[in-house]
């Protein structure tokens, strides 16, 4: 199956994909792109040093759906069936969703349906909350809203910061994430 992944920043879970595929712990499978939306996304260099090929499709002041559109054809050239968003920081519009039917998925660091959208961490421990977690889900036309694929649980201390529990959730997402693309690959899904 051929992957792409869209990335924002750091890249860490797209790494974590990467490295699965290069290893075979994802069998049958290869990630035929990274693409950013942002040029200085650290996880650039770390796609290029494993030999996967990137691409920067900027926003450049365009509407969301002429931007979704340079995405989908740099996806669409390769052939690409999965779409992993990891880390990719923007809403998709509707024509992407329709574009791959089932077949875009998106890790989020909470327990959906609880904590969409932005600064989960920070609502997560204002709550008081004793547990969070992690999602890796489907994506659909709603924000952080499809079906959800599989979930792992973290407990929140009550000395956590942003910073402990987001690290502690991210440790969870790494392998959350290879396990649900897994599942994808081998039709299990
Ligand atoms: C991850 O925690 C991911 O769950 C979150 O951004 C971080 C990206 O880290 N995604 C979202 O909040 C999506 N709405 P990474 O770039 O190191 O993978």
């Amino acid at each position: 199956m051929k992957i792409g992944i869209l990335i924002s920043g750091r890249g860490s879970n797209m790494v974590a994909l990467v490295d699965a595929v290069k290893s075979g712990e994802i069998l049958d499978s290869e990630v035929a792109v990274v693409i950013s939306d942002k040029a200085n996304a650290a996880g650039l260099e770390k796609a290029k040093d494993r030999g996967v090929e990137i691409v920067v499709v900027g926003r450049n002041r365009r509407s969301r759906e002429e931007h979704d559109a340079e995405i989908i054809a740099e996806l669409k050239k390769r052939e690409v069936e999965l779409v992993c968003l990891a880390g990719y920081m923007r809403l998709l519009s509707p024509g992407f969703v329709q574009a791959f039917p089932n077949r875009i998925v998106n890790i989020h660091p909470s327990l959906l349906p609880k904590y969409p959208g932005l600064e989960v961490h920070e609502r997560v421990l204002a709550a008081g909350e004793t547990v969070s977690g992690c999602t890796v889900h489907f994506v659909d036309e709603g924000l952080d809203s499809g079906a959800i694929i599989l979930q792992r649980e973290v407990p929140v201390n009550v000395d956590d910061t942003v910073e402990s529990l987001s690290a502690r959730v991210l440790e969870q997402e790494h392998g959350a994430y290879v396990e649900a693309v897994k599942r994808i690959v081998s039709g299990r899904l």
